[in-house]
């Protein structure tokens, strides 16, 4: 059955999520199981700046789905670009989607992910779940690891293609915890091992929103000349503010972000 609806694209990525990394349903269970409910916060995703599939690319079936454009953020020092979309619809995840500057790294690595991108069919980038159906092209291990030490994020991307990145918790939603503090806790507490680049908590209350997340999964991922256990997905947690007027701050903060990008390292 193709996938022509939001809630169906919705339910297919957290289907694919948790299928690929087990840790994310263990702790949204845990949660379940202390009786709290789980709102999603946001949804993050990955590419490049590449005109086949950048981030307005993989906008496309949340625009049509009543999401609209928000605000755009720059990380310098991992050159990344993304926006954010919310749906008029409060209770819908908020859409977060990077593209890596491909121009501002060398003609090795643009070289690479040109490989890679001109394996995509021009068509599928218009299917409406394009953004969830993984790895659209063929790539060695030995690629992978050149690319690692230039980009983790464009080594992620090379070995996972198109799909969430991660899910997010919204821990104001979560009645039983009094702040992310206590969910960083109690994720530790069950065995689950949290990034702790720039410290657990990224961000503040004077900027209206804490975050954190866990060290991304480790799976097997079948490359063109063998397998490999690499860092996949993780979940992340966030705490919102209420602004001075009132309203609670919807946004995202890109010197947190920027330390939660490294959830995915393979260092760590
Ligand atoms: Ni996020």
């Amino acid at each position: 059955m193709a996938i022509t609806t939001l809630p169906d694209l919705l339910d297919k990525m957290w289907q694919d999520y948790t299928a690929m990394n087990p840790q994310p349903l263990k702790i949204y269970n845990l949660f379940l199981e202390r009786g709290d409910q789980v709102q999603n916060d946001h949804i993050a995703f990955r590419t490049f700046n590449h005109p086949k599939v950048n981030v307005d690319t993989l906008a496309q079936p949340f625009l049509q789905s009543g999401y609209e454009y928000q605000q755009d953020y720059h990380f310098v020092e991992k050159k990344l670009y993304a926006k954010h979309f919310e749906h008029p619809d409060t209770q819908m995840p908020k859409i977060f989607i990077s593209e890596l500057k491909l121009e501002e790294f060398d003609d090795d690595l643009q070289n690479a992910i040109q490989q890679l991108v001109n394996q995509v069919p021009e068509e599928s980038t218009q299917q409406f779940d394009f953004c969830s159906n993984g790895r659209p092209w063929e790539v060695s291990y030995d690629i992978y690891e050149k690319l690692r030490v230039k980009s983790e994020y464009a080594a992620w991307m090379a070995a996972h293609g198109y799909r969430p990145n991660h899910f997010t918790v919204f821990v104001n939603a979560l009645n039983s915890f009094n702040d992310i503090r206590e969910v960083n806790e109690f994720i530790k507490l069950n065995g689950f091992k949290m990034n702790d680049s720039g410290g657990e908590v990224k961000g503040s209350k004077e900027v209206f929103l804490e975050q954190s997340s866990t060290l991304a999964d480790t799976v097997e991922v079948d490359f063109s000349d063998s397998t490999h256990a690499v860092p996949a997905c993780y979940y992340e947690f966030a705490q919102r503010y209420l602004k001075p007027d009132g309203n609670l701050y919807q946004g995202f903060v890109a010197t947190s972000a920027d330390k939660i990008f490294e959830s995915t390292n393979k260092s760590q």
